[in-house]
């Protein structure tokens, strides 16, 4: 099969479209799915530069991708919810950046029939971080105040969206054309992060879910209540700035499988959830996709278009 891989750390010019074996069902809960769109995600880019190998080590040649929409085409003996010919999205366990990929049947659920592939596979990373940040970790109620930090981003957006539903008030962080689309999002009210000063416009915040982190996550302590939280996905926060401002502040990775996709899955199919796919890109050219993605300035998400797409 078609494949995306690399032989070693380094810039987009590392990565190859080559032949290698299809993968094939080893364990009784495996699904075998032909990848039609896969996902583009800023992790696939730290993974590729080498910079996560301390915390997330991956042995080369590797073939990235973790979330893919298409077709199950074989399934193990226990898998019990699939059968070939079934439109799913997945997690997967080997790479998605390719014609087939490996799933495992507690991380595979069926596309929403009103989203393309392209569309559905963006959901999958967005709906299962949102999730977690909001809701998991974040335990948003009705009511509360959110600020999203990075709110036109790929995960920023889903998670307007997903607090909106939730009942919350929702200030998003967000710059240029982003601006316009987390307005068109619900937002009740948007930051310009590059021309205006977060801490001057919001304040008694109960949440922060941070999608941008970096340097800009120290002032985002300024803008919570006391004993809010400020969950990042980015950077670990400050000890020093929790215990200042009597927050509480962590750092998540979201681990996700069907379960955690349900809820947002549930407003995909009531149309309260709308995909953003900012571009799409052939497989061949998961290069330029990934320099895309780099280059910053992108509202929603970027995928790569695989078999049945070309
Ligand atoms: N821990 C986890 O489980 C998990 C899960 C998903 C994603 N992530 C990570 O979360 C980050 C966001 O992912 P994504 O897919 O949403 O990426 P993305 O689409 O690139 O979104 C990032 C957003 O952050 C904004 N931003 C950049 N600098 C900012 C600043 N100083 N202040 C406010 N906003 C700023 C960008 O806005 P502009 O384009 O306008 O600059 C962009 O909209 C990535 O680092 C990704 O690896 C982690």
């Amino acid at each position: 099969m078609k494949a995306i891989q690399y032989k070693a750390f380094g810039k987009s010019e590392v990565i190859e479209v080559v032949e290698i074996p299809k993968p094939e069902i080893k364990n009784e809960n495996d699904v075998l799915i032909q990848v039609m769109a896969a996902s583009v995600n800023p992790l696939d880019i730290k993974l590729r530069n080498g910079n996560m190998q301390q915390i997330r080590p991956i042995n080369l040649p590797f073939v990235p991708g973790a979330d893919v929409a298409g077709i199950v085409v074989a399934t193990g003996e226990k898998v019990t919810q699939f059968k070939a010919g079934d439109q799913v999205i997945a997690v997967s366990s080997i790479g998605g950046y390719a014609e087939y990929a490996l799933a495992k049947e507690s991380h595979v659920v069926l596309k929403p029939t009103s989203a393309t592939f392209e569309e559905a596979t963006s959901l999958v990373v967005n709906i299962g971080t949102a999730q977690a940040v909001l809701f998991n970790e974040g335990k948003l109620a009705k009511g509360q105040k959110v600020l999203i930090q990075g709110a036109a981003g790929a995960t920023g957006a889903t998670m307007v969206q997903m607090a909106k539903n939730g009942g919350a008030y929702v200030i998003a962080t967000a710059s240029g054309q982003g601006i316009a689309l987390v307005k068109s999002l619900g937002a009740d009210e948007v930051i310009d992060y590059k021309s205006q000063d977060i801490t001057l416009l919001a304040k008694d915040v109960d949440l922060v879910a941070d999608c941008a982190g970096g340097e800009s996550q120290n002032k985002l302590f300024e803008v919570l209540r006391l004993g809010g939280k400020l969950v990042s996905i980015v950077t670990p926060p400050s000890t020093e700035l929790a215990e200042k401002y009597q927050v509480d502040a962590r750092f998540i990775s979201s681990n996700i499988s069907a379960n955690s996709l349900t809820a947002g899955l549930v407003l995909v199919s009531e149309g309260k959830l709308r995909p953003i796919v900012a571009k799409t890109f052939r497989l061949e050219e998961a290069a330029q996709a990934q320099d895309f993605v780099s280059a910053g300035g992108v509202n929603g998400k970027v995928v790569l278009a695989v078999s049945a797409l070309q």
